[in-house]
């Protein structure tokens, strides 16, 4: 993993719960105890980061321990600015009779399922941008999954997509021909960052993501979901962290029967990943919480 702390930009995938937030803080913390300047990007609504430090991260952006820096980013809530946004740029568009219906609209495309997602990637894309020049490592929490990645693969879409719907309104619309539509402009903006940031995402030496996963079913089909989409974007994977393995000074019955059940899980891992490099993690005896426990996780996933 420590090969991997040396890019600009690290993402953590994985199914829910599987250990993503605490591999990623213990990443950031060990580069930047090595000196770098690190930003750890949160995304978890339950404030999973500031427990783990014992110190609130918040949504300015601070300091929490020498070199490391913490942000929290709230999807919902970028959803809703991302709302105010588009409803701001068109706000002087229309008639008010029309402008209500718009704002409907508007409301209706933000509960689609994936808009969270987007409204997130949005702000996460904003951070690689503006902060690689200040961080020399920005390690996010969490990794784009199905839909933001296809639209990363695809940003012209986004135009294609919002020009259809333009030429429908217009021709709704006959009195709004004549003016410049901004939320078309605010868009081929969107396609254009979409694009550097794919740049960056795409440059093995730039980005690594990572994905953590435990020794069972369901989180081994999500990685392997995953991993299908980022090779169909062109994203390759840079690790694959197993996690919460079962020690082995756990001993008796029970633990017999669930290392046997378990070591199925592993085998078909190793199987199912063999192209990739794995590192596995055991499950330590209580919830990773305050430094002292991360700095165990630090150690190992030798970073
Ligand atoms: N190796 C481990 N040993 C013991 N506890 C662990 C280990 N890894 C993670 N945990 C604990 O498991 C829980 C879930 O971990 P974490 O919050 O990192 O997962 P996550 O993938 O970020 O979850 P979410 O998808 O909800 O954001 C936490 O309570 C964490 O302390
Ligand atoms: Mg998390």
């Amino acid at each position: 993993m420590r090969a991997l702390s040396d890019r600009k930009i690290l993402f953590f995938g994985g199914k829910g719960g599987v250990g993503k937030t605490t591999c990623a803080a213990a990443v950031a913390l060990s580069a930047s105890r090595r000196g770098k300047r690190v930003l750890l990007v949160s995304t978890d609504p339950a404030h999973s980061t500031s427990d783990i430090f014992e110190t609130p991260i918040t949504s300015e952006e601070r300091e929490i321990l020498p070199g490391l820096s913490g942000l929290e980013i709230d999807a919902s809530l970028e959803t809703r600015r991302y709302v105010d946004r588009v409803k701001g740029q068109i706000s002087n568009l229309f008639s008010p009779a029309t402008l209500k219906k718009a704002d409907a609209q508007i409301e209706l495309a933000a509960t689609m399922p994936g808009a969270e997602s987007v409204a997130l990637f949005d702000r996460m894309t904003e951070l690689m941008i503006d902060r690689k020049d200040i961080y020399d490592l920005v390690v996010f929490d969490t990794a784009p999954t199905g839909h933001t990645l296809r639209l990363l693969q695809s940003p012209e879409l986004l135009v294609t997509w919002v020009t259809a719907l333009t030429k429908a309104r217009r021709a709704m619309l006959p009195e709004d021909l004549e003016v410049p539509d901004p939320v078309l402009a605010a868009l081929e903006r969107r396609q254009d960052r979409l694009q550097d940031v794919r740049a960056l995402m795409m440059r093995e030496k730039a980005t690594a993501f990572v994905l953590v996963t435990i020794p069972e079913r369901l989180p081994i089909e999500e990685a392997a979901r995953s991993l299908e989409t980022l090779s169909e974007v062109g994203i390759q994977v840079g690790e694959i962290v197993v996690n919460r393995v079962l020690p082995e000074h756990a001993t008796g019955d029970f633990y017999e029967s669930r290392r046997r059940q378990e070591q199925v899980y592993l085998d078909e891992i190793d199987r199912r990943f063999a192209h990739l490099p794995r590192l596995r993690v055991p499950q330590l005896d209580s919830d990773i919480h305050g430094l002292k426990s991360l700095e165990c996780i630090s150690e190992l996933l030798q970073c």
